[in-house]
């Protein structure tokens, strides 16, 4: 039988989860691929392969499920320095360069990940693109909720020359009155680029972050230590 994309997950979190040594500090990634990591981690503390882990979630998702599984908590407050995170991404372009955020919690990842030594990714084969943006995942902007219109009309000026560029504020699943809000309590806009970001993307980063109201966003740029893939064919392959 074909693995589903789901396995193809598994597989990837699997891979990531043999680098994974008794005493380490680990940043917890967020998402469907990230939660098979957390899912292993919690069996093998279990089993007492894994001992003295120390769990820093990067959303409260993360962390009730981290809870769930067993895997002692901590922060970056009590832990500054992470020995290694794992965690999925929307997007992975051949420098490593990703796009995260569909799930919302790019602030505490970005903060997490940037902290880490190293910074495991892990995707299906689907992920891989050439241009950041060009399977059509939107580039997340977290923004406070504070005139966030505003906020938007400043972002949408800043692009405004890209063909094929929108925008829009991302609201709550089934209810498109009401703004979808983070675990920190912001918002989040989320820009289309349809024929991908062609321009440089330290360059874009710097733009969007220039913007009072805007917290972060969602290129993670140079962060990424390796990315594990897992391929259809079964195979896995680790990009460093
Ligand atoms: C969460 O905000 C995201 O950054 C996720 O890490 C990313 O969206 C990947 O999620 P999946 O593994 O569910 O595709």
């Amino acid at each position: 039988t074909t693995p589903t994309q789901d396995d193809l997950k598994r597989v990837a979190a699997y891979h990531a989860v043999d680098l994974v040594q008794s005493g380490m500090v680990l940043g917890l990634g967020t998402g469907s691929t990230a939660v098979h990591a957390l899912d292993r981690i919690g069996d093998l503390i279990r089993r007492g392969t894994l001992r003295d882990i120390v769990g820093i979630p990067t959303s409260t998702k993360t962390e009730a499920h981290a809870r769930a599984v067993g895997i002692p908590l901590s922060d970056l407050d009590v832990h500054p320095v992470v020995d290694l995170s794992i965690d999925g991404a929307d997007e992975v372009d051949p420098h490593l360069n990703l796009i995260k955020g569909r799930g919302g919690s790019l602030l505490r990842e970005k903060m997490i990940e940037g902290a880490s030594k190293r910074f495991v990714v892990i995707v299906d084969e689907t992920k891989m693109v050439n241009l950041l943006g060009g399977s059509g995942m939107a580039v997340p902007v977290e923004v406070i909720p504070f005139c966030s219109k505003f906020t938007m009309s400043n972002l949408r000026r800043l692009f405004s020359g890209i063909p094929g560029f929108h925008l829009r504020l991302r609201t709550t699943p089934g209810d498109e009155m009401t703004p979808a809000v983070t675990d920190n309590l912001n918002h989040v806009i989320d820009l289309f680029f349809e024929d991908g970001i062609t321009s440089d993307l330290d360059a874009v980063s710097d733009a969007i972050l220039k913007i009072v109201g805007v917290v972060e966003h969602g290129m993670f740029l140079g962060m990424a230590t390796s990315v594990i893939v897992a391929g259809k064919d079964g195979g896995v392959t680790e990009i460093n």
